[in-house]
């Protein structure tokens, strides 16, 4: 069986139905940075694009009175949980292999530490490159998740990013 590519996670329904709350321009930006910091890393490359792609695609919609509550939201956020199960359940119902699917849903728990208890935590380089790649695309103010894109635009972005970790498969394998 291939690999599961970005592009059908991208066009699942259940990827089209959350991702639209964060923002599909944010998700398609911090897959292509988690590409490029994969790479200087020596990450795994598939893993971190699509961990990277559906890093909030657990969000819930915060919203009173038709704007975004950002104090709702920071206190009862629990996106990254939530979204690494989503995300866990879509990728085995790709057919993603079962262990790929446990280190992308891990990534997606710990990109952010924002609902967690204060303390450290050891984040794997793998981990590290999910967050760093958010976080290159974060604005102030959450501006990131209003961002638009059209959805065709989104989709090349998603098919070129495929293409470059299809050519890099045939030369070295980064580790997960
Ligand atoms: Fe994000």
């Amino acid at each position: 069986m291939g690999r599961v590519t970005l592009e059908e996670l991208f066009l699942h329904p259940i990827t089209q139905k959350y991702l639209k709350r964060s923002g599909i321009a944010h998700a398609v930006s911090v897959a292509e940075y988690a590409y490029i910091f994969a790479k200087r890393f020596n990450v795994n490359v598939d893993y971190a694009t699509k961990a990277a792609l559906l890093h909030d695609i657990g969000h819930y919609t915060w919203y009173r009175d038709g704007e975004w509550d950002y104090d709702l939201y920071k206190e009862n956020d629990i996106h990254a949980i939530k979204g690494a199960s989503r995300a866990h359940k879509l990728l085995i119902s790709l057919g993603e292999e079962r262990h790929a699917a446990k280190k992308i849903a891990i990534a997606i728990l710990l990109h952010t530490d924002s609902y967690l208890p204060e303390g450290h935590l050891e984040l794997d380089p793998l981990q590290q490159v999910v967050a760093m790649a958010d976080e290159a695309d974060e604005e102030g103010g959450g501006n990131h998740h209003y961002k638009r894109i059209d959805n065709d635009t989104a989709l090349e972005r998603i098919r070129a990013l495929d293409a470059q970790i299809a050519n890099g498969k045939n030369k070295t394998q980064g580790v997960g």
